[in-house]
């Protein structure tokens, strides 16, 4: 809780305190504590293996959270599963979308899934489509999408039952440049319309730099630094006393250390675990 305009307090959209869990001996997520304010973009920044997905999916309920605590505005994850999910919108890291389906009914079915009222349905599922400018390839096989329109096509999913929260795990991974900044500008629309708070998850440092109002960095299951991308920057400039100003992954891996070399195959440009989205479905 943060104090609001009038003094009353302000569930933040997330709250995670000493969240952890572990697959086996595998510490995924190690005491992490996050506060995501209502309305900013937050981008939960971090090589592969750094517990991302895990915390993300510990927020949307979809895993148990078996230490520490998980609020979603002020709702607890543990106890109050149905309510938490009522006020998300998720776009995993995998597949969602069903190649065999056309645009239109992949939404739908999201919109039936969600509770989106009978009534209202088909224009919503209409509404949504036209947001991430999918509504002239509504009719077509989602089997027949580039790479880029597959995922606007996930947000589109994630978007019909109006969320208050959109949770984005790797919204970009895989696609090109352009197709990258199509998704961020689809985004960023919604965002604007409606002030929904956003979490998104990316190893693209340029991508956070850009769109995140505020990020923490994630490394071996904790937030390790947390600030706007210009303070990080700012602060490690001073710190190292340079003139120039250092990208975010600068920051990052003077922030991880040596360590950030320790996974297999590591680092930001690891594409082990890219989507295959143009492979699988386009
Ligand atoms: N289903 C699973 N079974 C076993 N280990 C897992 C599983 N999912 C993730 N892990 C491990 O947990 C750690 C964190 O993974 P993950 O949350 O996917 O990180 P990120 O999303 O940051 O890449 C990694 O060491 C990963 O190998
Ligand atoms: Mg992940």
């Amino acid at each position: 809780m943060r104090p609001g305009p009038a003094g009353t307090p302000v569930a933040d959209a997330v709250s995670c305190t000493r969240l952890a869990y572990a697959f086996g001996d595998t510490l995924a997520v190690d005491g992490l504590d996050l506060a995501v304010r209502q309305g900013e973009v937050f981008g939960l920044l971090g090589p592969n293996g750094a517990g991302k997905t895990t915390a993300i999916r510990c927020i949307t309920t979809l895993l148990p959270v078996p230490a520490g605590t998980v609020g979603v505005f002020g709702h607890d994850a543990a106890k109050e599963r149905m309510a938490v999910r009522r006020l998300l919108g998720y776009v995993p890291q995998q597949l969602s979308a069903d190649s065999g389906l056309t645009g239109r009914e992949n939404v739908a079915l999201f919109a039936r899934v969600f509770d989106v009222p009978r009534r209202e349905r088909a224009e919503r599922v209409g509404q949504a489509l036209a947001a991430v400018g999918l509504a002239d390839a509504a009719d077509r096989l989602a089997g027949t999408y580039s790479g880029g329109m597959v995922r606007r096509l996930e947000l589109a999913q994630a978007l019909v039952s109006a969320p208050r929260l959109l949770i984005l795990d790797e919204p970009t991974i895989g696609l090109d440049p352009i197709a990258r900044t199509g998704v961020w500008d689809h985004i960023n629309a919604v965002r604007a319309a409606t002030g929904m708070t956003v979490l998104v998850t990316t190893h693209y440092m340029d991508e956070a730099d850009q769109y995140c109002d505020r990020v923490g960095l994630m490394h071996r299951g904790r937030i390790r630094a947390l600030g706007t991308p210009a303070e990080l920057r700012r602060d490690l400039a001073e710190r190292q006393g340079t003139d120039t100003l250092p990208t975010l992954e600068d920051v990052f891996r003077d922030v991880a250390g040596s360590g950030l070399d320790d996974h297999s195959g590591g680092g930001f440009r690891d594409v082990r675990s890219t989507r295959r989205t143009a492979r699988r479905v386009g």
